[in-house]
């Protein structure tokens, strides 16, 4: 299978770049993947993955023949054709998409000898309008570009490669698009083939709505607590609906992560720059704000004030299974408990390292019954699987108060009742 498979290049071994890489390469490819990270490259030579991704390091050996890493452009340019380009777009401060990372790539393109850029990055609609006019005015027309857009969950990114829900392959309907589409024929995913524009829009709108899919089942959760209604109860009927589904309406405390936060507000200005006011996603945008702090308020209801009181954090991730602290709702209610003077300890499995470069400050527990002891009231924040397994009968010999928060609703209210804790979701009866 492998000599009959493309060979690709791959520029940016972020999370994406390297989920991609692997991917394909597991698929039969040959992959040149380029970084500007000399460290990480001497990394990901050596066999080691700089991040955390349930499956990938095993993958990476696997396939470790097919997989070249380099800082040169070069082996990418004179083995493929097609380039993948998975670098960074994050945030600028006025919150647009910041493409600096995009068009170092754009411009460090030699002369056109047949390549085509792929865009995995997750760049405003435009864009690939922006860098054809570019190429054309820099003697490179002869470049091919397809926008493909990524729809892989961190810490799910390896099955989500094998089984996308879809493939979206935007293109200029030259060979570029085709020889996209090839690679993937072999997953047998639904294909959306489309314009540029049109793939780019996807993208941005596909987080966009399920962004808009958890600020609303908050509020419903919130309205639920005003009115004794259990939010899960109304989400599991909700979701038979098949118009509505039942994914993604799992209320809790707030969204994280870097894409969704990133990408709402990209697509809300790049709606406002084009002229069209994008109502809705200033109330997605607030209502997360505002969820991530509700937590604060259900603890004074029951502790009154917090000076002194210790509280314990069950996770910091902005979800199980990574170790991305990016927008994770932990690090607003970890400053907000602090400010209100409440000692907090807290405790991940896994993303503890880059918390503490985000959070110096914090107390730090290496394990979760270390950060229970003692505690006033117990919070989870992050539903990994070691805390759905908590023996509660053990937490509450081990805290001073009795207060259970479960930010995620992912916790066995009777068993923690059970325990003589007070449970307390989000949204519950
Ligand atoms: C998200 C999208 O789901 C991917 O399809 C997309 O490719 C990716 O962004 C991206 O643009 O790169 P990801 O950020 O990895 O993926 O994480 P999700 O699993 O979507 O979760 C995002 C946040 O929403 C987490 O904090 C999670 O706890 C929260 N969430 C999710 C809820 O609060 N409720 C839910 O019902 C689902």
């Amino acid at each position: 299978m492998s000599a009959e498979r493309e060979p690709i290049g791959v520029i940016g071994t972020g999370y994406v770049g390297l989920v991609t890489a692997v991917g394909f390469a597991d698929l039969g490819s040959e992959v040149f993947c380029v970084d500007v990270d000399s460290e990480k490259v001497a990394r990901l030579q050596a066999g080691q993955v700089p991040i955390y991704e349930p499956g990938l390091d095993e993958l990476l050996a696997r396939n470790s023949e097919r997989l070249h890493f380099s800082t040169e452009l070069a082996p990418a340019l004179q083995n493929a054709r097609l380039l993948f380009v998975a670098v960074g777009t994050p945030p600028t401060h006025s919150g647009d998409a910041d493409l600096s990372a995009v068009h170092a790539v754009v411009e460090s393109m030699p002369a056109p000898d047949g390549h085509a850029l792929v865009m995995k990055s997750t760049v405003p609609c435009g864009t690939g309008a922006n860098i054809r006019r570019i190429f054309n005015e820099n003697g490179k027309s002869a470049y091919s570009y397809v926008s493909c857009p990524e729809f892989l969950k961190e810490g799910s990114a390896l099955s989500d490669f094998t089984h996308p829900d879809r493939v979206v392959v935007g293109g200029e309907g030259d060979w570029a698009e085709q020889a996209v589409v090839d690679l993937y024929e072999p997953l047998g995913a639904p294909l959306v083939r489309t314009d540029v524009a049109s793939a780019e829009m996807i993208k941005l709108a596909a987080n966009a709505f399920l962004a808009t899919k958890i600020s609303f089942i908050n509020e419903i959760a919130n309205v639920c607590e005003q009115l004794g209604a259990d939010v899960v109860e109304v989400a599991r009927g909700m979701g038979l609906d098949a118009r509505i589904g039942p994914k993604f309406l799992q209320a809790g405390i707030g969204y994280g992560g870097s894409c969704f936060t990133k990408d709402v507000s990209a697509l809300k200005l790049l709606a406002g720059n084009s002229g069209y006011h994008f109502q809705l996603l200033n109330a997605v945008i607030e209502v997360n704000e505002l969820q991530k702090r509700r937590v604060v308020s259900k603890l004074v209801r029951h502790l009154g004030e917090l000076a002194g009181k210790r509280i314990a954090l069950l996770g910091l991730a902005f979800k199980p299974n990574t170790d991305d602290m990016r927008g994770a709702s932990s690090l607003v209610l970890a400053a907000r408990l602090q400010a209100e003077g409440a000692h907090v300890k807290a405790y991940d499995p896994i993303a503890e390292e880059q918390a503490r470069s985000l959070m110096p400050q914090l107390d730090y527990a290496d394990c979760a019954s270390n950060a229970i002891d003692g505690a006033d009231a117990v919070i989870l924040v992050t539903e990994w699987e070691e805390f759905l397994k908590l023996e509660w009968s053990e937490v509450a010999r081990a805290m001073r108060g009795t207060l259970v928060i479960d930010g995620r609703n992912a916790l066995d209210g009777n068993a923690v009742r059970a325990a003589g804790l007070i449970y307390e979701g989000i949204g519950r009866r």
